[in-house]
C-alpha cells in the first residue's frame, strides 16, 4: 500500500512539472515577437515631408523600390521575385502597421520570416529611409492611421 501511495505521489509530481513545463513554453512562444503583427511604433518622424524630402525619397525608391512594387508603388513591380507579391503601398491597407514609424521599420528590417523583402538598413542610412517614408505617404495612403 505504501509503495502504491509513493508511486501516485510521483506521478502527480511528474504531471504537475509537465503542465507547469508545458505553460511555460506556451508563455514564451507569445513572448516571442511575431514578425506578423503590427511593429509597436514608439518613433516620431523626425523628417518633415518637404518636398525636398519627397523627391530625394522618390529617387531613393526608384533605385531599390520600384523593381518589386512598381513605379507607382501600386505593387507587382516587373522584377518581384516569383510569388512574393508585393503589395500595393498607396492603399490604406498595411499588413504591417500603417504609421511612419512603421513603415519605416518595414523598410529598414525587412519583412519576414521567409524574407520576401530584405531589410535595407545597411544600405540606406536613416534619413534616407525617412526620406521614401515621406514619399510613400506623398502618394497615399490617404485613409491608414498614422
Ligand atoms: C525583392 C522585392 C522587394 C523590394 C526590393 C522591396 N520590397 Fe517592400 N515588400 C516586398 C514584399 C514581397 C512585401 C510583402 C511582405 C509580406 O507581407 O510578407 C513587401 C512589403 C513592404 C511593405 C509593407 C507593406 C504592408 O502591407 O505593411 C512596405 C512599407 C514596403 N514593402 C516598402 C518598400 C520600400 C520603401 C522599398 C524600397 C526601399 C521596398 N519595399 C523594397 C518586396 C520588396
Amino acid at each position: 500500500m505504501r509503495r502504491f501511495f509513493n508511486l501516485t505521489i510521483a506521478m502527480f509530481v511528474t504531471a504537475y512539472i509537465g503542465i507547469a513545463g508545458f505553460g511555460m513554453a506556451e508563455q514564451a512562444k507569445k513572448a516571442a515577437p511575431n514578425k506578423a503583427e503590427p511593429k509597436k511604433a514608439a518613433v516620431k518622424n523626425p523628417v518633415a515631408p518637404t518636398p525636398e524630402s519627397i523627391a530625394a525619397g522618390q529617387a531613393t525608391y526608384q533605385k531599390y523600390c520600384r523593381f518589386c512594387h512598381g513605379a507607382d508603388a501600386k505593387g507587382d513591380g516587373p522584377q518581384a521575385p516569383k510569388d512574393t507579391h508585393p503589395p500595393n503601398l498607396i492603399d490604406d491597407k498595411f499588413d504591417h502597421g500603417s504609421t511612419d514609424a512603421d513603415i519605416f521599420a518595414s523598410i529598414k528590417d525587412g519583412i519576414g520570416p521567409k524574407f520576401d523583402m530584405k531589410g535595407l538598413n545597411s544600405k540606406l542610412t536613416p534619413q534616407e529611409i525617412w526620406n521614401v517614408v515621406n514619399y510613400i505617404r506623398s502618394l497615399g495612403p490617404q485613409g491608414a492611421p498614422r
